[in-house]
């Protein structure tokens, strides 16, 4: 919507322009025989501009071809048809009721209909049926590719800060109900900052301990300190024996996969400023079936990872 006066102008313009046009048209195709300025040619019978090139060379004033003429009124009627049935002269609708919006709405009806038609036959299926349902990975790859693959990798393989989901290791869980929960509903994953708490040594030895659990080397005097300060501040959500828990979404910090990063100081930096990290829920973006076919996707991408390492 524009104002009513800008509309108001626009209108005027236009149709000023439009009868401009055909008063143009209207003009040039007369003949004109001789005015004050134009003389007849003898040789032709026809009109000239009066304008005399090299003494002898006259420009003839034919009029446009009849075949051009009435191109050129067809385009202007096209023109003033298209005003009236669709919107474009000011703040006028046009009279088909168009709009760039319902067009669009109706486009995406259309696709979600097709798209719920060619999946009619899947919606019966368990998760683990779907994953291994060719034509039905087929169709979750693209869905993957255009809803999860920006953050998640298009391998799925991931990155600092968001998860892999092809290696059997969870933050929220794998089996089937847990995974569809994590698409449809998102995740939030809080690690709380530990820094002000602990103080510069206590972080130094906690994250000793917690790299040593995978085998990484760090002074065994701050590893045993470590130890002691996890099970008064970090076990209640870790775990006593630092496996994690997926109630919770706290990470394994025994398995050597990171999340934020498994190198001193990494670990220290999550210690001392927390984590905050986010999967956005999708259940209103992509509704049921397509969550349930994503959730599929992930399950089968690990049951190849599982094959591959066997
Ligand atoms: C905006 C980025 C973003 C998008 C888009 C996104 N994710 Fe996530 N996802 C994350 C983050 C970050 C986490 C980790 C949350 C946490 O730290 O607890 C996550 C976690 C998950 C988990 C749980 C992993 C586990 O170890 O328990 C699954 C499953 C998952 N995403 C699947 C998907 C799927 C399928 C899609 C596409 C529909 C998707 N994600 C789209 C960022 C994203
Ligand atoms: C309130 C529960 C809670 C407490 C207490 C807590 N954590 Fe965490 N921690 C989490 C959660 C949840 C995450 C995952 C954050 C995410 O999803 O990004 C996490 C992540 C981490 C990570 C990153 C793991 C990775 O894969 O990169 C480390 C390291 C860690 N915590 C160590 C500790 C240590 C050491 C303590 C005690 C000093 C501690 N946490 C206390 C909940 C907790």
């Amino acid at each position: 919507m524009i104002s009513q006066p800008a509309s108001v102008f626009i209108i005027v313009f236009t149709t000023i322009n439009i009868v401009a046009c055909l008063w143009l048209m209207w003009w040039t195709a007369r003949t004109r025989v001789s005015s004050s300025d134009t003389k007849q040619s003898p040789a032709e019978g026809v009109g000239t501009t009066g304008h005399v090139w090299d003494g002898d060379l006259e420009e003839l004033n034919n009029p446009l071809p009849r075949w051009w003429l009435g191109l050129f009124i067809l385009t202007v009627l096209f023109g003033a048809a298209y005003l009236i049935f669709y919107p474009g002269l000011g703040n006028f609708r046009g009279t088909m009721g168009w709009t760039s919006v319902g067009q669009h709405e109706a486009q995406v009806a259309l696709q979600r209909a097709r798209f719920e038609a060619q999946v009619a036959s899947l919606k019966d299926l368990s998760l683990r049926e779907l994953a291994n349902n060719g034509s039905a990975m087929a169709t979750a790859k693209n869905l993957f590719g255009a809803n999860c693959a920006g953050c998640h990798g298009s391998d799925a393989r991931g990155a600092r800060g968001f998860p892999n989901l092809t290696d059997n290791d969870w933050l929220w869980g794998g089996d089937e109900q847990r995974l569809l929960e994590s698409i449809a509903q998102g995740r939030h994953g809080m690690m709380p900052a530990l820094g002000s708490a602990l103080g510069e040594t206590g972080v130094n030895e906690v994250a000793s301990y917690v790299v040593s659990l995978s085998g990484g080397k760090a002074p065994a005097d701050w590893v045993s300190a470590g130890e002691q300060r996890f099970a008064m501040l970090c076990a209640a959500c870790h775990g006593a024996d630092a496996k994690g828990n997926q109630m919770l979404g706290a990470p394994n910090l025994t398995d050597n996969i990171w999340l934020h990063g498994g190198d001193f100081d990494s670990v220290r930096a999550t210690i001392t400023n927390g984590r905050d990290n986010q999967m956005p829920a999708h259940q209103e973006l992509l509704g049921d079936t397509k969550v349930k076919l994503l959730a599929a996707y992930v399950l089968s991408l690990n049951e190849a990872e599982k094959h591959a390492a066997n």
